[in-house]
Protein backbone atom coordinates (compact mmCIF):
# COMPACT_ATOMS: atom_id res chain seq x y z
CA UNK A 1 0.00 0.00 0.00
CA UNK A 2 2.70 2.12 1.44
CA UNK A 3 4.50 1.30 -2.00
CA UNK A 4 1.69 2.72 -4.30
CA UNK A 5 1.06 5.50 -2.71
CA UNK A 6 5.22 6.37 -3.10
CA UNK A 7 5.60 5.38 -6.78
CA UNK A 8 2.00 7.59 -7.56
CA UNK A 9 3.80 10.34 -5.78
CA UNK A 10 6.88 10.11 -7.82
CA UNK A 11 5.03 9.84 -11.12
CA UNK A 12 2.78 12.92 -10.26
CA UNK A 13 6.47 14.36 -9.81
CA UNK A 14 7.29 13.51 -13.09
CA UNK A 15 4.44 14.79 -14.43
CA UNK A 16 4.35 18.05 -12.75
CA UNK A 17 8.45 18.60 -13.51
CA UNK A 18 7.54 17.68 -17.36
CA UNK A 19 4.83 19.77 -17.41
CA UNK A 20 6.61 22.99 -16.00
CA UNK A 21 9.17 21.97 -18.42
CA UNK A 22 7.10 22.52 -21.28
CA UNK A 23 5.51 25.40 -20.18
CA UNK A 24 8.72 27.14 -19.85
CA UNK A 25 10.09 26.29 -23.19
CA UNK A 26 6.86 27.38 -24.81
CA UNK A 27 6.66 31.15 -22.48
CA UNK A 28 10.36 31.13 -23.50
CA UNK A 29 9.31 30.86 -27.80
CA UNK A 30 6.34 33.12 -27.11
CA UNK A 31 9.04 35.80 -25.13
CA UNK A 32 11.27 35.51 -28.03
CA UNK A 33 9.30 35.68 -30.80
CA UNK A 34 10.89 38.44 -33.50
CA UNK A 35 8.85 41.22 -33.11
CA UNK A 36 9.33 45.16 -34.51
CA UNK A 37 10.21 47.30 -31.33
CA UNK A 38 9.03 50.26 -30.47
CA UNK A 39 11.16 52.97 -31.81
CA UNK A 40 11.59 50.51 -35.58
CA UNK A 41 7.61 51.50 -36.00
CA UNK A 42 8.08 55.08 -34.55
CA UNK A 43 10.79 55.64 -37.42
CA UNK A 44 8.47 54.05 -39.92
CA UNK A 45 6.02 56.35 -39.85
CA UNK A 46 8.25 59.08 -40.20
CA UNK A 47 9.73 57.88 -42.99
CA UNK A 48 6.16 57.18 -44.43
CA UNK A 49 4.71 60.64 -43.83
CA UNK A 50 7.52 62.22 -45.10
CA UNK A 51 7.45 60.48 -48.47
CA UNK A 52 3.69 62.13 -49.04
CA UNK A 53 6.23 65.08 -48.94
CA UNK A 54 7.95 67.19 -51.72
CA UNK A 55 11.31 67.07 -50.32
CA UNK A 56 11.49 63.19 -48.37
CA UNK A 57 15.26 63.00 -47.46
CA UNK A 58 15.10 66.77 -46.26
CA UNK A 59 11.73 66.26 -43.99
CA UNK A 60 13.29 62.69 -42.65
CA UNK A 61 16.82 63.76 -42.04
CA UNK A 62 15.31 66.86 -39.69
CA UNK A 63 12.46 65.11 -38.20
CA UNK A 64 13.76 61.76 -37.49
CA UNK A 65 14.89 62.00 -33.98
CA UNK A 66 11.72 63.00 -33.28
CA UNK A 67 10.18 60.02 -33.67
CA UNK A 68 9.61 58.56 -30.49
CA UNK A 69 8.02 62.07 -29.25
CA UNK A 70 5.84 61.46 -32.04
CA UNK A 71 4.77 58.41 -31.64
CA UNK A 72 2.90 57.65 -34.49
CA UNK A 73 0.84 61.29 -33.81
CA UNK A 74 0.84 63.36 -37.37
CA UNK A 75 -0.49 66.03 -35.29
CA UNK A 76 2.45 65.74 -32.94
CA UNK A 77 4.67 65.65 -36.53
CA UNK A 78 3.11 68.71 -37.91
CA UNK A 79 4.25 70.50 -34.73
CA UNK A 80 7.60 68.97 -34.16
CA UNK A 81 8.26 70.17 -38.56
CA UNK A 82 6.72 73.96 -37.58
CA UNK A 83 9.27 74.00 -34.60
CA UNK A 84 12.12 72.47 -36.85
CA UNK A 85 11.21 75.09 -38.93
CA UNK A 86 11.64 77.97 -37.01
CA UNK A 87 14.39 77.16 -35.52
CA UNK A 88 15.75 76.76 -38.94
CA UNK A 89 14.63 80.57 -39.81
CA UNK A 90 16.19 81.60 -37.14
CA UNK A 91 20.02 80.03 -37.99
CA UNK A 92 19.33 81.68 -41.92
CA UNK A 93 18.05 84.94 -41.17
CA UNK A 94 21.37 85.31 -38.46
CA UNK A 95 23.78 83.55 -41.04
CA UNK A 96 21.98 86.14 -43.79
CA UNK A 97 22.56 88.84 -41.65
CA UNK A 98 26.05 88.70 -41.28
CA UNK A 99 26.16 88.14 -44.96
CA UNK A 100 24.32 91.49 -45.73
CA UNK A 101 26.42 93.22 -43.07
CA UNK A 102 30.01 91.81 -44.75
CA UNK A 103 28.66 92.55 -48.11
CA UNK A 104 26.66 95.71 -47.52
CA UNK A 105 23.51 94.67 -49.51
CA UNK A 106 20.61 95.80 -49.55
CA UNK A 107 18.99 93.25 -50.93
CA UNK A 108 20.29 90.93 -48.62
CA UNK A 109 19.27 93.16 -46.00
CA UNK A 110 15.98 92.80 -47.52
CA UNK A 111 15.89 89.18 -47.60
CA UNK A 112 16.83 89.21 -43.46
CA UNK A 113 13.05 91.10 -42.87
CA UNK A 114 11.66 88.72 -45.34
CA UNK A 115 12.75 85.69 -43.33
CA UNK A 116 12.20 87.37 -40.05
CA UNK A 117 8.72 87.83 -41.46
CA UNK A 118 8.21 84.35 -42.15
CA UNK A 119 9.12 83.06 -38.82
CA UNK A 120 6.64 85.33 -37.34
CA UNK A 121 4.36 83.46 -39.29
CA UNK A 122 5.52 80.02 -37.92
CA UNK A 123 5.10 80.95 -35.14
CA UNK A 124 1.86 81.63 -35.10
CA UNK A 125 1.08 79.24 -36.79
CA UNK A 126 3.16 76.67 -34.13
CA UNK A 127 0.82 78.84 -31.00
CA UNK A 128 -2.52 77.66 -32.74
CA UNK A 129 -1.32 74.23 -33.58
CA UNK A 130 -0.36 73.94 -30.18
CA UNK A 131 -3.88 75.18 -28.68
CA UNK A 132 -5.80 72.74 -31.03
CA UNK A 133 -3.42 69.73 -29.51
CA UNK A 134 -4.40 70.22 -26.28
CA UNK A 135 -8.05 70.69 -26.55
CA UNK A 136 -7.88 67.52 -28.47
CA UNK A 137 -5.80 66.02 -25.46
CA UNK A 138 -8.52 67.58 -22.86
CA UNK A 139 -11.52 66.71 -25.16
CA UNK A 140 -12.12 69.80 -25.20
CA UNK A 141 -14.10 71.80 -28.60
CA UNK A 142 -13.77 75.21 -29.50
CA UNK A 143 -16.10 77.42 -31.34
CA UNK A 144 -14.65 76.87 -34.94
CA UNK A 145 -14.29 73.52 -36.27
CA UNK A 146 -11.21 71.39 -36.86
CA UNK A 147 -10.94 72.17 -39.94
CA UNK A 148 -11.65 75.85 -39.53
CA UNK A 149 -8.59 75.80 -36.83
CA UNK A 150 -6.05 74.02 -39.14
CA UNK A 151 -7.03 76.18 -42.33
CA UNK A 152 -5.30 78.68 -39.91
CA UNK A 153 -2.40 77.13 -38.96
CA UNK A 154 -2.05 76.61 -43.25
CA UNK A 155 -2.42 79.60 -43.52
CA UNK A 156 0.05 81.07 -41.75
CA UNK A 157 2.89 78.89 -42.76
CA UNK A 158 1.72 79.59 -46.63
CA UNK A 159 2.34 83.27 -45.80
CA UNK A 160 6.28 81.85 -44.63
CA UNK A 161 6.82 80.65 -47.74
CA UNK A 162 5.53 83.76 -49.53
CA UNK A 163 7.75 85.78 -47.60
CA UNK A 164 10.70 82.90 -48.67
CA UNK A 165 9.96 83.18 -52.33
CA UNK A 166 9.37 87.20 -52.17
CA UNK A 167 13.31 86.97 -51.29
CA UNK A 168 14.61 84.97 -53.94
CA UNK A 169 12.42 86.34 -56.48
CA UNK A 170 13.88 90.06 -55.30
CA UNK A 171 17.76 88.23 -55.83
CA UNK A 172 16.27 87.46 -59.47
CA UNK A 173 14.46 90.95 -60.54
CA UNK A 174 18.07 92.62 -58.97
CA UNK A 175 19.85 90.70 -61.48
CA UNK A 176 22.04 89.58 -58.21
CA UNK A 177 25.04 87.47 -59.13
CA UNK A 178 27.91 85.51 -58.25
CA UNK A 179 28.80 83.77 -55.10
CA UNK A 180 26.99 86.06 -53.09
CA UNK A 181 23.52 85.44 -54.51
CA UNK A 182 24.47 81.38 -54.46
CA UNK A 183 25.31 81.68 -50.28
CA UNK A 184 21.96 83.39 -50.38
CA UNK A 185 19.42 81.54 -52.52
CA UNK A 186 20.85 78.44 -51.18
CA UNK A 187 20.14 79.07 -47.80
CA UNK A 188 16.62 80.71 -48.37
CA UNK A 189 15.53 77.47 -50.58
CA UNK A 190 17.07 74.84 -48.19
CA UNK A 191 14.79 76.97 -45.89
CA UNK A 192 11.51 76.66 -48.47
CA UNK A 193 12.20 73.25 -48.86
CA UNK A 194 11.79 72.69 -44.98
CA UNK A 195 8.75 74.89 -44.30
CA UNK A 196 6.99 72.92 -47.51
CA UNK A 197 7.07 70.12 -46.27
CA UNK A 198 5.87 71.17 -42.78
CA UNK A 199 2.90 72.54 -44.23
CA UNK A 200 2.60 69.52 -46.41
CA UNK A 201 2.60 67.24 -42.86
CA UNK A 202 0.04 70.22 -41.21
CA UNK A 203 -2.18 69.12 -44.33
CA UNK A 204 -2.29 65.04 -43.76
CA UNK A 205 -3.03 65.79 -40.35
CA UNK A 206 -6.27 67.85 -41.45
CA UNK A 207 -6.61 65.16 -43.63
CA UNK A 208 -5.81 62.25 -41.73
CA UNK A 209 -5.20 62.88 -38.13
CA UNK A 210 -8.56 64.64 -37.67
CA UNK A 211 -10.19 63.79 -34.77
CA UNK A 212 -13.95 63.16 -35.81
CA UNK A 213 -16.18 65.92 -35.79
CA UNK A 214 -18.23 66.96 -32.70
CA UNK A 215 -21.51 67.09 -34.91
CA UNK A 216 -22.65 66.58 -38.30
CA UNK A 217 -23.81 69.97 -40.16
C1 LIG B 1 14.96 49.26 -31.22
O1 LIG B 1 15.54 49.54 -32.48
C2 LIG B 1 16.44 50.62 -32.48
C3 LIG B 1 16.94 50.85 -33.89
O2 LIG B 1 15.96 50.55 -34.82
C4 LIG B 1 17.59 50.32 -31.53
O3 LIG B 1 18.48 51.43 -31.51
C5 LIG B 1 17.05 50.05 -30.15
O4 LIG B 1 18.11 49.68 -29.30
C6 LIG B 1 16.01 48.93 -30.19
N1 LIG B 1 15.43 48.79 -28.87
C7 LIG B 1 15.20 47.59 -28.32
C8 LIG B 1 14.57 47.61 -26.97
O5 LIG B 1 15.45 46.54 -28.88
C1 LIG C 1 9.84 55.79 -48.85
O1 LIG C 1 10.40 56.02 -50.13
C2 LIG C 1 11.59 55.28 -50.37
C3 LIG C 1 12.17 55.73 -51.71
O2 LIG C 1 11.18 55.86 -52.67
C4 LIG C 1 11.26 53.79 -50.35
O3 LIG C 1 12.43 53.04 -50.57
C5 LIG C 1 10.67 53.44 -48.98
O4 LIG C 1 10.26 52.09 -48.98
C6 LIG C 1 9.49 54.33 -48.67
N1 LIG C 1 9.11 54.06 -47.27
C7 LIG C 1 7.84 54.06 -46.85
C8 LIG C 1 7.64 53.71 -45.43
O5 LIG C 1 6.89 54.34 -47.55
Amino acid sequence: MKMVSQSHTTTMFLFFTAFLFIFQSVAATVRYTPKQNTTTKDIYFIRKSCNMTEYPDVCFTSLSSYASAVHKSPGKLAKVSIAVSITKAKSTAAYLSTLSRSANNNIISECVSFVEDAKDDMKLSLRQLRSMLVEDAAGRRSGKTFRGLVDDVRTYLSSSLASEDTCIDGLEETGQEGVIKNKVSDSVNALIRITSDALTLVTLYANNGAPPPPFSM
